[in-house]
């Protein structure tokens, strides 16, 4: 397994994206600004790209949003989310960040709290789906 980083939305992030958010879940606006603001990660395995997610500095000093989680289905419950995760966490704290939030589908707010995120806020909804953020210290750049 092997994590390419990528300052311009590749199309291996888009392919899957594609694949997992529109095709799978049903989501009709997945591509938006904060994709031309965003570092895009992609893990592959054995040059197959199967994972992606991106991060982007928020309005809030130190804090990131990590976001457009999505792993391909055959590659789920082996570990390859939260080391996806791990390594978006990892780059954002040594870009400065203090804190990293998700706005989580509610569905999937176990994964991240398995991950050490914690919700706050008010749920609300994306799309009709029910959300919710959640937030997480990151470890200072050492
Ligand atoms: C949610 C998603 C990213 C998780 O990826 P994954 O590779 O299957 O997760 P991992 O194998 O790294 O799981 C890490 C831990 O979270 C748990 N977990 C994974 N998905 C979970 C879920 N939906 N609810 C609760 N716990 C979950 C795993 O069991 C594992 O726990 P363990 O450490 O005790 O074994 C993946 O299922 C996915 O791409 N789903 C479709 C897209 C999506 O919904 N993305 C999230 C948008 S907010």
């Amino acid at each position: 397994m092997m994590t390419k980083v990528y300052y311009v939305l590749p199309e291996e992030a888009k392919d899957i994206r594609e694949k997992v958010f529109v095709e799978e879940q049903g989501f009709k606006e997945e591509f938006d600004a904060a994709d031309g603001v965003s570092v895009h990660l992609v893990l592959s395995d054995s040059g197959k790209p199967v994972a992606t997610c991106r991060f982007f500095k928020g309005d809030e000093e130190g804090v990131y949003l990590i976001g457009r989680i999505a792993v391909m289905p055959e590659y789920r419950k082996k570990g390859v989310g939260a080391s996806i995760v791990s390594e978006a966490e990892k780059l954002a704290a040594e870009a400065g960040g203090r804190e990293s939030v998700v706005h989580a589908q509610t569905r999937a707010s176990g994964f991240y709290a398995k991950l050490g995120y914690q919700p706050f806020g008010e749920p609300d909804d994306e799309e009709g789906v029910p959300h919710i953020w959640m937030r997480k210290a990151l470890c200072p750049k050492s």
